[in-house]
């Protein structure tokens, strides 16, 4: 659908909000916290974003872009677009949904993580909902939603932890998630270093009470070529064919070559886009999304490779 850019705000250092409405004054589409949205500026590359207003609002979506040096679509959102521009936006989706039946909520947010956890937020206000909030940033200027939720802090729903760039300084996740309460529900998002370190430290919470969503940050990169990359050939399944898959090549790019559109977002691995079926040969996932299951029958075609000579894509 086409949206309105009705006004740009400055968040925080390298940090501005975006908010989207329907050109003809419509209701939008529903959504539930933790849902994002994908945007794309001029006919260029789709990007996702959270939505990070409260989800009860049907007039608007709000989003909030950290400009970043290797980030087209950022870079496209902060240099190009102005208020009352359009631009093309995708229905919502959501695969970071509030558990209905949690006694109480744990919330972690990194950076630009922040923003679906503030719909979330608005969401267990409603509720009234036991609710915190650590909240890790790198210092007051990087903060975004500082002011909203000073007063949450003033209430001890809610913790800033500023580390100075240096994470040894900011949250103890380890000490914090050592001791899952009966009843609560972690949720996580933020940069992978947060990511991995809460992963790492709730691997022994019951089964279901973990939710987290990836998203970019600065410490974010494609996975790294091996130094045995070797070239391989995707077969298509049911569109027929063959493409040889280069040495520093993606399998989407490779498919792309060929016409064939995967749809992708961040293209480094952590946000689920480009998720593709196959049928036989054996990937080299080099993803930490998919869980072991899912590795079974799919592959990320933007940085997935292959252990064996062939993989059967469902395309
Ligand atoms: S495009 Fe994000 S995981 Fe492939």
């Amino acid at each position: 659908m086409d949206l309105r850019i009705r006004s740009i705000a400055y968040l925080a250092e390298d940090i501005n909000g975006y908010e989207l409405v329907d050109p003809n004054g419509h209701d939008l589409p529903r959504f539930a916290a933790g849902a994002h949205i994908a945007v794309r500026v001029a006919g260029g590359v789709w990007r996702d974003y959270s939505l990070w207003n409260d989800p009860a609002e049907r007039r608007r979506y709000c989003v909030a872009v950290l400009r970043e040096a290797a980030g087209e679509g950022s870079r496209q959102l902060h240099e190009r677009v102005r208020p009352g521009d359009i631009v093309e936006v995708s229905w919502p989706r959501n695969h970071f949904p509030l558990a209905e039946d949690a006694a109480r909520h744990l919330l972690i947010a990194g950076g630009i993580g922040i923003t679906p956890i503030m719909a979330m937020i608005a969401e267990l206000k409603r509720r009234r909902a036991d609710f915190r909030l650590h909240y890790c940033t790198r210092s007051p200027e990087k903060t975004a939603f500082r002011e909203e939720l000073s007063l949450l802090a003033a209430l001890g729903c809610a913790v800033f932890h500023y580390d100075g760039g240096d994470p040894a300084k900011g949250l103890d996740i380890a000490a914090l998630l050592r001791e899952p309460e009966p009843g609560t529900h972690l949720y996580y998002c933020g940069p992978t270093g947060l990511m991995r370190a809460a992963a790492a430290a709730s691997a022994h919470w019951p089964d279901g009470t973990v939710h987290f969503e990836f998203f970019t940050g600065p410490a974010a990169a494609a996975p790294a070529a091996l130094a045995d990359d070797r070239p391989f050939i995707v077969r298509l399944a049911r569109s027929g064919g063959t493409i040889e898959v280069a040495v520093g090549e993606s399998i989407a790019a490779a498919l792309a070559r060929r016409g064939i559109a995967v749809r992708t977002s961040c293209e480094l691995g952590y946000c689920g886009t480009c998720l593709t079926r196959y049928l036989a040969g054996e990937p080299d996932h080099r993803d930490e999304i998919l869980r072991p299951e899912d590795r079974a029958q799919y592959l990320l075609a933007c940085c997935a490779r292959a252990r064996s000579g062939e993989l059967v894509l469902d395309l």
